[in-house]
């Protein structure tokens, strides 16, 4: 049985195919802030992460690359720079990282599909769709472009496949209901969607094999077929407790989990698929699913194919972790959509934390050490009439803190954290400590003005630990605040530090950015990115239709000499040629190639034209035929080369 002081987390598993981008991380840290608030009260907690590496696009995307599925996943998991050391950078505290090529797992999903089948609650059928046959690729019809594969552009076929089906459709009425009547989904807006989009037009028995690639768990008890995405991938949750294998054992612990966190786009799987696997399995139901919005760039989703990824280890180098963390958590409703942007996250950091918590936390720091001898507070302190007000509002914050982190607000529960910081900058305005500083009669006030803004801070960043974990340690290291003072007990009265409390004056944790700077450098760095991540060299495809040779040798192609060459006025792209072409009278052409020559340089050179073209006016200049250039794209530019000749060679011989 369950003991409910424990608590299992999970991030969904990530697809290995690229590098993991800001959104992934979003999500990951979201789950990391909660974990790390449950072990903070108290909780027996385990948080699992991990990545989903099977299928058709990991095998295909290493057959690109020339290497096995899993030496390319490996790359993109394991190897230096991969999602392991992402999480190690963000200061991920997960407590276990399932791989679904681990062997464990892989036995799992073996004995969980041939349970379903023995059972009954898997089939053998067939799949139908529409096939690609070079691409040896099933398509459904809305995944085809303009009726064509989306993959290579050619004809599919109507087709079947053997394949083992789920009878989802058997399990519709208890999802329905558990959707519909219980906290199981959340935020309760997405249950709308779920039940009209997806359960109220029926059900659909799943395709759970395929076997038409071959990257995935084999079907041990039928060859040739794997099993196919939902079953590999939602059973990670159980199978990493050690369901249906020896590898652990925290499966009576820990399940059922308390919630898994996942994007909206797979609240559907996590929603109608996985409950009903469950029951089929009859296992206990998870408590929560909780699916939250995308951090959109431009208002559009970010995909590495459409080159608008952010890199969350750029920022996090630039700014450090834990102001990226709490930028994540603090500008987006956890719920909802948001829109990424450099100037958010660089306002936010210099808003919240150099403005705010920085200076707090410096001013206080500062002026305890300036005004009493080795920064230590006199144990001999006075109350003042400004005090009510601020030393309420932090003793109740942990209340309303726990209040709004139980709903998995972690906006509205950081927001409650700085309203005491701001309260406790207003408080110093108030107090004007370096005004009570310069009557000795006023040190007990001083003291207790001091004691009192420092109180502010502990309590605040034991809060704020689950979300900056590192800087709330150097917080506590400078305002004296020992291991019993960061606890989550500790946080729920106001007065814990001892009244001769001991400072320690640290490094400034948040540096004011200077946000016009910062901005040019990011942009130049995510458009240096960005061409890093484009194909080096792309060529025009060669093309297919053939030209007959009597037509191809009507072109006549002849070597040209450049006498002169000028800029055509008022045109950014055009040069004009005059030209020797051994005929003795010289020809004059235009060329589109101003942006790639500087045209003093072409003079004398030897060049390749055809010159028998029609005569085509160009800005009310008369062109007769077209110079020879070789063009390619490189890294998104587009290159151009005039082809240039041996100057041995005499105007007027023809190239054939
Ligand atoms: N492998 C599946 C999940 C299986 S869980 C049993 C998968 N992987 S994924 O790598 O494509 O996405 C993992 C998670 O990252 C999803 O929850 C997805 O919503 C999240 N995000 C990917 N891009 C995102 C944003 N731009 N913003 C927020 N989250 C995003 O789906």
């Amino acid at each position: 049985m369950k003991h409910p002081d424990t608590f299992y987390i999970t991030t969904p598993i990530y697809y290995p195919s690229d590098k993991l981008h800001i959104g992934h991380t979003y999500c990951t840290v979201a789950t990391d802030a909660m974990a790390r608030y449950k072990r903070l009260k108290g909780d027996k907690v385990l948080f699992l992460t991990g990545t989903d590496e099977h299928g058709q696009k990991i095998e295909d995307k290493a057959r690109e690359a020339g290497i096995t599925p899993k030496e390319f996943v490996d790359n993109i998991v394991s190897a230096p720079g991969g999602i392991l050391d992402l999480w190690k950078l963000m200061n991920i505290s997960n407590d276990r990282f399932i791989r679904t090529t681990d062997s464990y797992h892989e036995q799992s999903i073996q004995r969980i599909f041939k349970r379903l089948y023995e059972q009954g609650d898997i089939y053998k059928g067939k799949y139908e769709g529409k096939y690609c046959k070079p691409c040896e690729s099933f398509w459904t019809e809305t995944q085809l472009v303009d009726g064509k594969c989306p993959d290579c552009g050619r004809e599919v076929a109507d087709a079947q496949e053997e394949a083992y089906f789920f009878r989802l459709s058997k399990y519709a009425d208890r999802i329905q209901d558990l959707l519909e009547n219980t906290d199981f989904l959340e935020p309760r807006s997405r249950v709308h969607e779920m039940v009209n989009n997806f359960i109220k037009p029926g059900l659909e028995d799943l395709c759970v094999s395929r076997t038409s690639f071959t990257w995935g768990v084999p079907v041990d008890f039928d060859p040739g077929h794997v099993v196919y995405v939902w079953i590999d991938a939602l059973s990670n949750y159980i199978t990493a407790l050690g369901y249906e294998n020896g590898q652990y054992q925290d499966f009576e612990t820990f399940w059922p989990a308390d919630v898994h966190f996942v994007g909206k786009e797979i609240v559907r799987f996590h929603a109608i698929i996985w409950p009903a696997i469950l029951m089929a399995l009859d296992l206990p139901l998870p408590k929560k699913v909780y699916g939250h919005g995308w951090l959109l760039l431009d208002g559009g989703k970010m995909s590495k194919s459409k080159g608008n990824v952010v890199d969350p280890v750029i920022l996090a180098q630039r700014y450090g972790v834990d102001a990226l963390r709490y930028f994540l958590l603090r500008e987006f409703p956890f719920g909802s959509d948001g829109n990424f942007s450099n100037e958010a996250l660089i306002s936010r950091i210099n808003m919240d934390l150099a403005n705010d918590l920085g200076n707090l936390l410096s001013r206080t720091v500062s002026m305890a050490g300036k005004y009493f001898a080795g920064g230590r507070l006199p144990a001999e302190q006075a109350e003042g009439p400004e005090d009510g007000e601020i030393t309420a509002l932090a003793a109740s914050l942990r209340d309303r803190y726990e209040g709004e982190m139980e709903k998995y607000a972690f906006q509205n529960a950081l927001m409650e954290a700085f309203k005491v910081i701001a309260r406790a900058n207003k408080y110093i305005d108030e107090t004007a400590p370096w005004v009570l500083a310069k009557d000795e009669a006023n040190r007990p006030r001083l003291a207790r003005v001091m004691y009192n803004l420092l109180e502010c801070l502990r309590l605040s960043a034991v809060l704020l630990t689950p979300f900056m974990p590192q800087s709330c340690g150097k917080i506590f290291d400078q305002i004296g605040a020992g291991p019993e003072l960061r606890t989550w007990e500790s946080a729920g009265q106001f007065g814990g530090l001892p009244k001769d409390v001991t400072v320690e004056r640290g490094e400034n944790l948040f540096p004011r950015i200077d946000v016009q700077k910062e901005l040019a450098e990011l942009e130049a760095a995510a458009e240096a990115a960005k061409k890093a991540a484009l194909p080096p060299l792309e060529l025009e495809p060669q093309l297919e239709e053939t030209v007959d040779f009597d037509t191809f040798v009507k072109s006549d192609l002849r070597v040209v000499k450049v006498k002169d060459c000028q800029k055509v006025k008022k045109s950014n792209k055009l040069l004009c040629f005059t030209l020797d072409d051994g005929t003795g009278i010289d020809r004059q052409i235009l060329s589109g190639i101003a942006m790639y020559y500087e045209p003093e340089a072409l003079v004398g050179k030897t060049l390749a034209a055809i010159v028998n073209l029609p005569p085509r006016k160009m800005m009310g200049l008369e062109s007769n035929g077209m110079l020879l250039s070789a063009v390619h794209t490189e890294r998104g530019e587009e290159r151009l080369n005039l082809i240039m000749l041996s100057d041995a060679i005499p105007a007027g011989a023809k190239l054939c």
